[in-house]
């Protein structure tokens, strides 16, 4: 194995005071107006109903039909800073040629994976997640103690109750909280529309977003259908509360599937019993189980099934919600999954190849921490450049997959 190189509405702005939030309640007892908007072709139409007018009237709503409430929508949010961090050790396909029986062909070809990064010695998610919070923070011009909330992606914490609020302690986020968010591939996606949520519906002005995974602690490395795939990496992106008409998160569509579980999971408590307890009535026995997870488990077939036919209609359905088409797109960033799940649903959208995205070949599917990673070294790169149009799409385990159009600052 080689050695690792070692407000409110808009013209309504509620300044952000820590602490004193202006939500809608508190909007109402203050005598402001809540303001009732759609986006249309990238803008948000605001208007503040008349107390006499119907708000599904209003809308269009068709009442016949089940349908979404009207959005409330104090601010707009954007991307404005990212930051990435990765594992010192590296695993080439020649490396896993000598730990399964694979080559670097098979795995170059299936997958346009060439190398990964693993977690070893004292590296922790949490390590990864902070340097890479640190330096969204840094490229953002935000201090860590005008962050409000900091939600670290991941389904691999350092700790089961969560590992968010020490990532959040260790970058000195003391004015804000944190919790973490568990979607596998799609963790990332959650995180950031959760925090375009708060900072749209609440008063919130600074959200850090960090995708960390490392599941190269959950593969199976005698089982080359899996453990050939992934890696350890971590991303992250801070959003920022700008006004409604600069909104620059234009469309979003997210799903969930718990049928589609069996295709991908890693399950916990499969261990063995521990000693009997015996009950105290004499009637039952109590039989814990050791806390243990299985090894990841995937039928890789009907994954990559999954991906190509439900990606490209989710991505369809965000831009329709922003109110642009397929040529709008400047860059196509998918979770890196597979190199050839990523080209079927270019090819299905018709968008050529130079506007993908993708560090596959040099991280493997580093799962909630793929998509932040690969748009990090894009704007570091200067491929990506302010006013961007970005859509994102991250797919995976539960199964959940969704996506965003989004700005880039
Ligand atoms: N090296 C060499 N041969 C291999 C390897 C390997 N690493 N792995 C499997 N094979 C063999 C199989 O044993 C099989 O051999 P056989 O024909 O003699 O039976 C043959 O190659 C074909 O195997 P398949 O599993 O059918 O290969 P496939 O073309 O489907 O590629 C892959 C497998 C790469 C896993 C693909 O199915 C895939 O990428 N699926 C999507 C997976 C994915 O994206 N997962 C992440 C989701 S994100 C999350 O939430 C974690």
């Amino acid at each position: 194995m080689a050695n690792a190189t070692a407000t409110a509405t808009a013209g309504m702005l509620s300044p952000h005071v820590p602490g004193m939030r202006a939500g809608g309640r508190d909007m109402a007892r203050l005598g402001m107006v809540r303001c009732w908007c759609r986006a249309r072709r990238g803008k948000v139409v605001c208007a503040a109903p008349p107390s006499s007018v119907n708000v599904d009237v209003l809308m269009g709503n068709d009442l016949s039909k089940p349908h979404r409430l009207p959005r409330v929508v104090g601010m707009g949010s954007k991307l404005i800073g990212c930051g990435s961090a990765v594992p010192k050790f590296v695993i080439s396909n020649d490396d896993m040629a000598e730990i399964v029986e694979t080559s670097d062909e098979w795995i170059s070809v299936r997958t346009g994976i060439h190398k990964r990064r693993v977690l070893t010695g004292e590296e922790s998610v949490k390590g990864l997640a902070i340097e890479a919070g640190k330096k969204a923070l840094e490229m953002a011009h935000v201090e860590p103690d005008e962050v409000d909330l900091v939600i670290l992606c991941t389904s691999t914490p350092d700790d089961l109750f969560g590992t968010g609020a020490q990532v959040h302690t260790a970058l000195g986020c003391k004015n804000a909280w944190a919790f973490d968010a568990t979607a596998a591939c799609s963790g990332f996606l959650v995180g950031l529309i959760t925090a375009t949520r708060f900072i749209k519906g609440g008063g919130y002005k600074n959200v850090l977003v960090i995708g960390a995974d490392s599941l190269s602690r959950y593969v199976d490395w005698t089982d080359r259908g899996t453990c050939i795939l992934f890696g350890d990496g971590a991303g992250a992106v801070l959003v920022q509360a700008t006004a409604a008409e600069e909104d620059g998160f234009l469309g979003f569509d997210f799903h969930s599937d718990g049928q589609g579980y069996r295709h991908l999971n890693a399950k916990t408590s499969v261990g063995g019993t521990e000693e009997v307890i015996p009950s105290t009535n004499g009637s039952i026995n109590f039989l814990p189980k050791k806390p243990a997870f299985s090894f990841i488990q995937m039928n890789g077939k009907e994954v990559f099934r999954f991906a190509v036919s439900s990606v490209p209609r989710s991505i369809v359905a965000s831009l329709e919600e922003a109110g642009l088409t397929n040529s709008d797109i400047d860059w196509l960033l998918l979770h890196q999954a597979n190199w050839r799940i990523i080209d079927a649903v270019a090819t299905r959208l018709q968008i050529p190849s130079e506007k993908i995205i993708s560090n596959l070949a040099n991280y493997g599917n580093t799962s909630a921490a793929s998509i932040p990673l690969a748009l990090d070294e894009a704007v570091r790169g200067g491929k990506v450049k302010g006013g961007d149009i970005i859509a994102a799409s991250g797919f995976g385990a539960g199964l959940t997959w969704g996506s965003a159009i989004m700005r880039w600052q």
